[in-house]
């Protein structure tokens, strides 16, 4: 069984994509037992700064390993080999870590991280191909096989691997979007949020997935219950994406921030000293989320059942 490839993506900053990268990775991990691999293709590195902290991103840069240390061997020309540069340990929930300590292993996650420098890495191939008269979308395709020939040889050992994207349509960027097969979109109830999250969907459907509507999960994030949230929520639901399958409507809380900021590379956190009163939202979210890969999408991955 091979895994499942899911980007977390919307063209918006801001609005919840790492978070629900992090979110999903515990979630599935924690309550489901799945095997994840978390790629993160966005140079501001939140979700493996969240997982790592910048200690822990920065050793992993000067080691060699993450997209960076991919796309260097995209723009070396040499042949892409993934097995190396992954973290095998992104692990920051205590429970899933004495269970592996005990040889219990119950769901596990290892990171491919990013680190800012990818984003001069990114300029340099971009600098150098369109120099030689490629275009944009012929490097995103270029990037995309490179990918997912990495990816191939590996993607076997997970259940399913988490793609946090950044908030714009670089070649890298459409390199991960071309890579997933569903798109967890996060999205804010606010004017300005819907706008960022309808020209994603509508470029999305124009130029990478033109069934999106079926594969597209939403989620409402960072919400604070007041009566134009509500309003603003109803109409993403009844008119900007009818048709989708929406997630679990996430709460404005101090808990997200506390969830996002892991102490030091050793510390770990129990599910519920992480999350407070959000460790409901997480369960609901990954619930939803594994439902929406059986039903809408036929993934019934073995592991992807409750533990
Ligand atoms: N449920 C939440 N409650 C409060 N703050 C949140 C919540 N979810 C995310 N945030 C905060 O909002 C900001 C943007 O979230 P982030 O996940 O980094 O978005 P993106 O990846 O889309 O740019 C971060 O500071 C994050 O901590
Ligand atoms: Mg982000």
């Amino acid at each position: 069984m091979s895994a499942s490839f899911v980007a977390i993506a919307n063209l918006k900053g801001g609005v919840g994509k790492s978070t629900t990268t992090l979110m999903l990775a515990d979630g599935l991990a924690y309550h489901y037992g799945a095997n994840v691999l978390v790629v993160d293709f966005d140079p501001q590195a939140n979700s493996s700064q969240m997982m790592l902290t910048e200690r822990g991103l920065q050793m992993a840069y000067e080691q060699g390993k993450g997209v960076v240390s991919l796309l260097d061997q995209f723009a070396d020309g040499a042949p892409p080999n993934l097995a190396d540069l992954i973290l095998p340990n992104a692990v920051t929930l205590d429970e899933l870590r004495k269970a592996e300590q005990k040889d219990q292993r119950r769901g596990w996650i290892s990171i491919l991280p990013s680190h800012p420098s990818l984003r001069f890495s990114e300029m340099e191939v971009e600098e150098r191909l369109y120099g030689q008269g490629r275009r944009p979308s012929e490097l995103a395709s270029d990037l995309h096989r490179h990918f997912a020939a990495a990816l191939e040889p590996v993607k076997s050992l997970y259940d399913i691997i988490l793609i946090d994207t950044p908030p714009y349509l670089s070649p890298l960027a459409r390199a991960g979007l071309m890579l997933a097969e569903t798109y967890v979109t996060p999205t804010l109830a606010d004017p300005v949020s819907i706008w960022g999250t309808k020209q994603f969907s509508d470029w999305m459907a124009g130029n990478i997935a033109a069934d999106i509507a079926t594969r597209n999960f939403i989620v409402v994030t960072r919400f604070k219950n007041t009566r134009y949230a509500r309003d603003a929520e109803h109409e993403l639901r009844t008119i900007y994406l009818k048709n989708r399958q929406f997630g679990p409507t996430i709460p404005e809380s101090v808990q997200a921030l506390q969830a996002m900021d892991r102490a030091d590379l050793d510390s770990y956190n129990t599910m519920r000293g992480k999350y407070g009163n959000l460790r409901g939202d997480v369960r609901r979210l990954s619930e939803s989320f594994a439902g929406f890969l059986a039903t809408r999408m036929g993934i019934t991955a073995p592991q992807l059942v409750r533990n």
